[in-house]
């Protein structure tokens, strides 16, 4: 058995990662280290939970970090602050857990020489212009935007560091915007499923011609794995289905249509402070080298497959959502979204 261990596994990517690895690669004994912020939830690994252990825990925690590093094989590093809105409303978290909770990792796996993969995002590379041909790839400059990208930014940055000076054995992977089951309701997709079930109609920020590369969680977590075996040391991936064509005015109607609403049964609301407008991944290196292809992919929008096996699972578990909702929305009343 190879020992795995999962950072942030009860938040949403890194929890179906546990349940993707439990499913499909029973080679590895997974342990999950999470601070169950606002955005974890051991709810997300209850029907894993007899096959991992489970800890309790910050990132930050030095002393911590070098026992469970210690103790592996290979560390997933999920775990961050994830919001851009909440980064804008305080900042602090972001700087904390992603850039000092990374180096705190990077330091212990330095010292017991152990083998990290790094989760980022396509925003540490700014934005595009709806009209610019180029999408990102692995040596696009960065540039971030948010306090959150620019945390993340700042996350990859040592990690590369880390990989040039002290030759650890690591890998980064970019992805872009992920949904399915276990997301939390703050999120775009899923604040939109849990508003038509609560009979609230659906907020888009701004004109929604903003641009958004979406991605099956599980195809996201289906690159990782093979990142994980047959990805080079020290190599950045880009991972992404395809989906720049798709803006969030048409995802919004999509979900409106799928969900039984006339398709305009949704409001405009403030925008978001300094919106990226588009993101786009060329993700033809982790296709041509590593023989990765996404699985939710249809001829229309490209998530019709993956959003109606999304709101079936946000129908069928309300229990999971439901007593956060009221908070969520009174959150984002406050300005006006
Ligand atoms: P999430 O907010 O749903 O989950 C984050 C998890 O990390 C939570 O369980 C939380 O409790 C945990 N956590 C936060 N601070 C911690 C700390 N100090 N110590 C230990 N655990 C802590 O986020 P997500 O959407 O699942 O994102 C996971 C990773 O993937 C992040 O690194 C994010 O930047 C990256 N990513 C996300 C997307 C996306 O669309 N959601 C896309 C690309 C990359
Ligand atoms: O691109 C990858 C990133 O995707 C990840 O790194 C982040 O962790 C993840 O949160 C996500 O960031 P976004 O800011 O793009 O995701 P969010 O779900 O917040 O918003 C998606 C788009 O939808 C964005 O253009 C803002 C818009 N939006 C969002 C909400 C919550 C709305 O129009 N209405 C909404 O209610």
């Amino acid at each position: 058995m190879t020992r795995m261990l999962v950072t942030g596994g009860a938040g949403f990517i890194g929890s179906n990662f546990v349940h993707y690895t439990v499913k499909h690669k029973p080679d590895y004994d997974i342990t999950v280290i999470d601070k169950l912020t606002y955005a974890g939830n051991t709810a997300n690994l209850q029907p894993v939970a007899d096959k991992i252990t489970f800890v309790e825990g910050d990132i930050c925690n030095a002393e911590l970090m070098d026992k469970l590093v210690a103790e592996t094989d290979i560390v997933v590093h999920f775990a961050a602050e994830s919001h851009n809105d909440n980064s804008l409303r305080n900042p602090w978290p972001f700087v904390e857990t992603n850039v000092i909770g990374t180096y705190t990792i990077l330091e212990a796996i330095r010292k017991h020489g152990k083998r990290l993969h790094h989760i980022s995002t396509d925003e540490v590379f700014g934005d595009l212009e709806l009209d610019d041909p180029n999408r990102f790839t692995e040596d696009t400059p960065y540039n971030p935007s948010s306090p959150y990208s620019s945390t993340k930014a700042s996350s990859d940055m040592l990690v590369r560091a880390w990989i040039r000076s002290f030759g650890i054995k690591a890998t980064i992977s970019n992805c872009s915007n992920n949904y399915g089951p276990y997301q939390h309701i703050e999120k775009f997709i899923p604040r939109q499923i849990t508003n038509i079930l609560s009979d609230i109609k659906p907020k888009l920020y701004g004109t929604g011609e903003q641009v958004r590369d979406w991605i099956h969680v599980d195809d996201h977590n289906s690159a990782v794995h093979l990142i994980l075996e047959k990805g080079e040391l020290g190599e950045t991936y880009i991972i992404g289905a395809d989906n720049d064509h798709v803006n969030n005015k048409m995802v919004i109607e999509l979900i409106c249509e799928l969900m039984g609403k006339g398709k305009d049964w949704y409001e405009h609301v403030n925008d978001r402070p300094g919106h990226d407008m588009r993101y786009a991944m060329d993700s033809s290196k982790l296709r041509r080298e590593l023989g990765w292809q996404p699985q939710y992919t249809d001829n229309q929008t490209g998530m019709r497959d993956g959003l109606m096996q999304t709101i079936e699972w946000y129908r069928e578990h309300e229990d999971w959502w439901k007593a956060q909702k009221e908070a969520v929305e009174a959150a984002y009343a406050k300005q006006g979204q």
